[in-house]
């Protein structure tokens, strides 16, 4: 058995090794790399290089017969993950006063799924690139054409797309999606399985360290381990199903219904049981606000607020102990996911006597938004490999603190309340969300910058 498995090694060496004389052979021979074999390799210069910008079809094209999903799309955080200012100000705040390459590599790693189109076209490459240089489409962040020339993943992490864009306009290539009968004149489909599972979105939305190999992000992970990856196909829901089934008034969340949105893929198209919306909206209420979609703005709220319940045990009270559990009913993943380190989801917590004073409380903000060291916060953090805290990703070599509520499932908080009579008294608890904490906005673009909304996910009252 043990000779088995290390001639298997030696062959693999060997073919590994062939494999390589074999691309070098052909890069000198061919001035263009094979798109397969550019694309499996790991060294994100060929990777980078492995399509030439006027291969990809601007969204705009894409929304004259598309115009409702163009719509949806255009005031999406996918539209804006390139241009996004909050992205680029953390980008550029990680990256000042590093000089460790490890961290670096890591910090200059972003724009591989932020500027996707960019970082396969072959500018920008590094996050470090002169964004003045970055062609006007790849600004367009994560696009029709990207997602729809997508063909597989081979690892579920750190965006592997495997791509295989057209030639442009006049020759647009195959789109995939997730119709059997589908037909354009203009260009050619194909139905693709890999668009309606969660891997797609997995490969971009599991996030490692390009070196030190730290969970950085563990959406699709959290989901894969999660109740709504199940066999059952009545009891499946993949993260389409879920955001990819919202529209305004109809939350779908794991809460509440999601009822198909019967309707037209394209003019001229036929009718259709279920259009998957392009809306893709998470939890982020301020950037669609900043940019005056309020609609928008308005379905992460109520996607916050169809996510939690609360409920308050009062049956320890007598020995001064207050109980509170906060279940996660609504999300596919933990609760909060995606960037965990940065957003803020914590308990508010007061407790009056009969006479209506405070003689508790947990979590309350003070003047400058800023939350009390001992509020109960439900994120990550991340260490420096010796157990101190680090801030920036860049520097995560381990995870010191990952204190988040996973799908379907509980966590129960015990505090201690004063040896007080509080027969008479109230108790309010209440679960907030706000995309980041307040201290570190004010630190990236200075202080005085307009609070970041909070909302109130879910809340719970009783009388004592
Ligand atoms: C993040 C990747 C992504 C982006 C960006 C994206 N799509 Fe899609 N699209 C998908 C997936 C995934 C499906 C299929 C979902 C399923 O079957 O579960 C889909 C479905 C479709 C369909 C089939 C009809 C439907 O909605 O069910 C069309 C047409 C389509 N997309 C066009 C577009 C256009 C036009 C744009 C740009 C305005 C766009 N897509 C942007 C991932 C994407
Ligand atoms: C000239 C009109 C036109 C343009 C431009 C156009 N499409 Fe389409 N597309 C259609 C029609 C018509 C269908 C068929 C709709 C159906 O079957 O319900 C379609 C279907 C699709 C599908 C579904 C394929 C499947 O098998 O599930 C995808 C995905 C898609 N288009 C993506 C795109 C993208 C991305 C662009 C821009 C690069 C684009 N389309 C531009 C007309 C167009
Ligand atoms: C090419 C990489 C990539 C792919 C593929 C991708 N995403 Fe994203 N997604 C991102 C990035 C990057 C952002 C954040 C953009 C920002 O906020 O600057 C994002 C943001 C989101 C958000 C909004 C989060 C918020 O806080 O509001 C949702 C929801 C989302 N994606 C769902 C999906 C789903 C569902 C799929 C699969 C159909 C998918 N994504 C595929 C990279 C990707
Ligand atoms: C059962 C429904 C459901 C499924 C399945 C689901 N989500 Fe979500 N998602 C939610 C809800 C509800 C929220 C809002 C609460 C939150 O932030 O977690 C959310 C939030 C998000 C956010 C924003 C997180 C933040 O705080 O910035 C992202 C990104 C996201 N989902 C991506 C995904 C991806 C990728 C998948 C599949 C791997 C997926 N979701 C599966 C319901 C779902
Ligand atoms: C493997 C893909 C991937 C890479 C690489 C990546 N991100 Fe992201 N990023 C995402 C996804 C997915 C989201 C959405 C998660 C969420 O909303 O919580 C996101 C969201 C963000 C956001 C939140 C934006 C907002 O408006 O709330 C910031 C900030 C961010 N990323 C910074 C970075 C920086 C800085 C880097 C490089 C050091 C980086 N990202 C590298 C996938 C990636």
């Amino acid at each position: 058995m043990a000779d088995l498995k290390s001639n298997r090694h030696l062959v693999n060496a060997s073919l590994m090794i062939l494999a390589v004389i074999l691309a070098i052979v052909y890069n000198i021979h061919f001035k263009e790399a094979p798109k397969e074999s550019a694309q499996i390799k790991e060294a994100p210069k060929e990777a980078a290089q492995a399509f030439d910008i006027d291969q990809f079809i601007a969204p705009d094209t894409c929304g004259a017969c598309h115009p409702d999903i163009y719509a949806q799309w255009e005031n999406s955080m996918h539209h804006f993950s390139h241009k996004d200012r909050i992205y680029k100000a953390v980008s550029d705040f990680f990256r000042s006063g590093l000089s460790d390459p490890d961290e670096l590599k890591e910090a200059e790693s972003c724009v591989k799924c932020h500027t996707p189109v960019g970082y396969v076209t072959g500018y920008p490459t590094k996050s470090s690139d002169d964004r003045e240089k970055i062609p006007e489409l790849a600004q367009m962040g994560i696009q029709c054409d990207y997602c729809h020339s997508a063909t597989t993943a081979h690892k579920i992490y750190n965006n592997d797309l495997q791509l295989e864009p057209g030639n442009g306009e006049e020759d647009p290539g195959v789109k995939r999606g997730p119709f059997k009968d589908s037909e354009s004149f203009y260009h050619e489909v194909a139905y693709s399985e890999f668009h309606t599972n969660a891997e797609i979105c997995g490969t971009c939305h599991d996030v490692k360290h390009v070196v030190f190999e730290t969970d950085l992000e563990t959406t699709y992970t959290e989901w894969k381990n999660g109740p709504y990856n199940s066999d059952d196909p009545e009891k499946r829901i993949t993260c389409q199903g879920c955001h990819m089934y919202q529209r305004p008034d109809v939350p779908a969340t794991g809460s509440t219904e999601r009822p198909a949105n019967p309707g037209y893929a394209a003019e001229g198209g036929p009718e259709r049981e279920h259009i998957f919306t392009h809306y893709f909206v998470g939890a982020n209420v301020y950037l669609p606000k900043l940019n005056g979609d309020l609609e928008k703005s308005r379905m992460a709220m109520s996607r916050l607020q169809h996510s939690a319940a609360l409920a308050i045990d009062k049956s320890h009270l007598d020995q001064h102990e207050l109980i509170i559990e906060v279940k996660n009913i609504g999300a596919g993943h933990y609760l909060p996911t995606g960037l965990t380190d940065v957003r803020q989801m914590w308990l508010e917590i007061e407790v009056n006597d009969k006479n209506g004073n405070t003689v508790f409380t947990s979590g309350v903000r003070d003047k400058d938004q800023y939350l009390p060291d001992d509020a109960i916060i439900y994120n990550t953090v991340f260490g420096d490999g010796k157990g101190n805290p680090v801030r920036n990703i860049a520097q995560a070599r381990e995870i010191l603190k990952d204190k988040r509520v996973p799908p379907g499932e509980s966590l129960v908080e015990t505090l201690v309340l004063p040896q007080k009579d509080l027969t008479g008294g109230q108790i309010r608890v209440s679960l907030m969300y706000r995309s980041a904490s307040q201290k570190l906005l004010d630190e990236i673009t200075g202080k005085g910058t307009h609070p970041l909304p909070i909302v109130t996910m879910a809340e719970a009252t009783v009388e004592i």
